[in-house]
């Protein structure tokens, strides 16, 4: 069995190079911010997360989503110093702790796990964990003695010429026990370039006490990418849109065009669903199977059934559309829709807060406000619903197989009850009763003349 781990997330540093007013580590990647991917991948195989905060410590707190402690680093000292403020919780844990920067965005669950593991199988001290990069630049480098021992980490600023051509980086996550962990941190000074206590000179504290330090070397240098400034982010998003892409491509989601298909973290896609070239799905979306879903569309924060077919250039946000129905080209389904099933919302189609029922129809040009459309109702070209007197917002509740003449205006409050009609151009300000035709502005009954 292995020890209970404790991880401490640094996330108090400025972040510079990222010339921005937004801390750094809240920047976000697929749609998430970085500091939040690191601590939810941390959650997952720890004990505890302690998240050490300072630069904008309010901003960083609030964003923060899983349930971690903080501790403050009021002064941004270096790596070093923002793990000394958590030195209370590190003495008083026995076992091993892990450290993770906040500008890691990218490292996974198992890469973690398996490095624990090595460490623990190994009875190391301090295991580093460290890859191969073709330009090393910027990252602090992996000293070895002849026995392939780590023997120091030196940072840029400090590195010899010589030291610059090392290829091996550190990438700034290391496992080590507790024990190892204090007396190094005591030892820290900021003796160098910078005039920061590095986290990375407790090598030279457990190598001066005789421990087991260890490099865990991965392959896969992207996991381990660093983000510095916003080409370093527009890699990380590049990698991670890349991941989940081909999770949904695995899980029987048709990507025509990856490189264009931006997909957040927590989207879920049924099988067999379609995506064309340039859409865009965000936040807690969850769409079914069987779905076609056509060229440029953005979808926010929507649930949508199965067997849809979602034409070219939509906007749908926080809304559901059921099953079977048809939406677009050129909609915009704005926020507290809900459309059911076999419904169609046509081209160049506004709707907002509206409940539409089973095979309705809005096809063309139209403005949905504040509504409620029955079940086989048909809302004609060019229809608006009035749903706004300049103070207040009004509701418009239309029956079943209720037919609205194109060019209407709905004057909310309104009712039209079912099976009732409106002529072409009609400004309807009051209730329609059942089996009703109204015509004419204002819209009055229509009574058609039997005799001729
Ligand atoms: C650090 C490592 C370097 C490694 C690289 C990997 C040190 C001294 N250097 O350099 O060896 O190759 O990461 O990406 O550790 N932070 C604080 N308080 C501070 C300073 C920083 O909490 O006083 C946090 C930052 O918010 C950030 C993380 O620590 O999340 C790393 O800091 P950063 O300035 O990015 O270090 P690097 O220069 O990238
Ligand atoms: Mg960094």
């Amino acid at each position: 069995m292995m020890s209970e781990l404790l991880t401490v997330v640094l996330a108090a540093g400025k972040g510079t190079r990222m010339k921005s007013d937004t801390n750094k580590v809240l920047h976000k990647v697929a749609g998430k911010e970085m500091v939040n991917h690191v601590i939810d991948t941390a959650d997952k195989i720890s004990s505890k997360v302690i998240c050490i905060v300072g630069h904008q410590a309010d901003d960083v707190k609030e964003n923060i989503t899983a349930d971690v402690s903080f501790e403050l680093q009021s002064e941004q000292l270096g790596t070093g110093h923002a793990v000394m403020q958590a030195r209370n919780e590190i003495e008083n844990h026995s076992g091993d702790v892990l450290i993770l920067y906040a500008d890691i965005p990218l490292i996974k669950e198992n890469t973690l796990r398996n490095m624990r593991k090595f460490h623990d199988d190994q009875s190391a001290n301090l295991t580093i964990m460290t890859t191969l990069l073709k330009n090393s630049t910027g990252y602090g480098r992996i000293i070895k003695n002849e026995n392939s021992e780590i023997i120091k980490i030196v940072e840029e600023d400090d590195a010899t010429f010589k030291e610059k051509k090392i290829k091996e980086i550190n990438s700034g996550i290391m496992c080590i026990n507790s024990n190892s962990l204090i007396k190094a941190l005591d030892d820290l000074d900021n003796d160098n370039a910078q005039d920061e206590y590095y986290l990375t000179d407790v090598v030279d504290t457990v190598r001066d006490e005789k421990g087991k330090i260890l490099s865990y070397q991965i392959d896969d240098e992207e996991e381990i990418t660093g983000v510095n400034d916003r080409v370093n982010l527009s890699k990380a998003e590049k990698t991670i849109r890349e991941r989940i892409n081909k999770e949904h491509m695995m899980n029987g989601v048709t990507i025509i065009d990856p490189l264009t298909t931006y997909i957040d973290e927590n989207v879920e896609i049924g099988a067999d669903t379609i995506i064309y070239p340039f859409t865009y799905i965000e936040g807690e979306t969850k769409i079914g199977s069987h779905n076609i879903i056509k060229p440029h569309n953005h979808i926010i924060n929507t649930k949508i059934g199965d067997h849809n077919n979602i034409k070219n250039s939509n906007v749908i946000k926080e809304s559901t559309i059921k099953n079977e129905c048809n939406i677009g080209p050129f909609a915009h389904i704005r926020p507290g829709c809900i459309i059911a099933d076999g419904v169609k919302i046509g081209d160049y189609v506004e709707i907002k807060k509206a409940d539409i029922k089973e095979k309705a129809k809005v096809p063309h040009l139209a403005y949905v406000g504040d509504a409620e459309i029955g079940s086989q109702t048909n809302v004609g070209a060019g229809t608006i619903f009035a749903n706004y007197d300049g103070e207040n917002k009004h509701k418009t509740i239309i029956g079943n197989s209720v037919f609205i003449g194109s060019n209407s205006t709905l004057v909310a409050p309104l009712n039209i009850k079912n099976r009732g009609k409106t002529g072409a151009g009609a400004v309807v300000t009051r209730d329609v009763e059942e089996d009703t035709t109204v015509i004419g502005v204002p819209a009055r009954e229509y009574i058609e003349n039997k005799d001729g």
